[in-house]
């Protein structure tokens, strides 16, 4: 069975789209961070202090690896930075039916206002910082995925059932 990837920026909604999706399809739910994160014993926001970001999209990349290697039909959810590596994008198209959930900057800004867990964001002027990501982000997304699924002001289940609707038979 093929696996259902959600990739998007921070603050997308690929968490909670996962979660809906792996209850309504009654399949296991991996998070990319989440599996990094237990395997190193080390919090996202500690692996980018202590090794860097390089090593951490190292993780990434090996982080689908090993999925490559389960048996499918799995819900992932990834970090927003993994399909920026060209290694990523080609290993996520072999991995399955990858959807992109776009959001506008603004949604991103007040979405994570207070969000202190994403290394990325911290500091300096953060509507800047998400401006400019998206846009050099925004490309690579779209190249990576089968389809795109808008997700500003939409509650979690309605982008659940868009994705059902237009995965179609591709996720059976
Ligand atoms: C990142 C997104 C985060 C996490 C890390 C880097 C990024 O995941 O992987 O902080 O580069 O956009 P979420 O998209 O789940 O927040």
């Amino acid at each position: 069975m093929k696996n259902i990837i959600l990739i998007g920026f921070m603050g997308s909604g690929k968490t909670s789209a996962a979660i809906s999706l792996s209850y309504r399809l009654r399949r296991t739910m991996v998070d990319t961070d989440k599996e990094i994160e237990r395997l190193h014993h080390m919090t996202v926001s500690e692996i980018f202090e202590r090794l860097g970001e390089d090593e951490f999209r190292s993780m990434e990349t090996r982080c689908l690896e090993r999925l490559l290697g389960r048996s499918g039909g799995e819900i992932i959810s990834t970090g927003g930075g993994l399909p920026m590596r060209e290694e990523n994008r080609k290993l996520l198209k072999r991995l399955g039916t990858v959807i992109y959930l776009r959001v506008k900057p603004e949604t991103v800004c007040t979405r994570l206002e207070a969000d202190t867990s994403r290394p990325l964001l911290q500091g300096g002027d953060k509507e800047e910082k998400v401006k400019r990501l998206l846009e050099t982000r925004g490309p690579f997304y779209e190249s990576a995925a089968d389809f795109i699924v808008d997700t500003d002001e939409k509650m979690t289940d309605s982008i659940v059932d868009e994705i059902l609707e237009r995965a179609g038979a591709a996720i059976r």
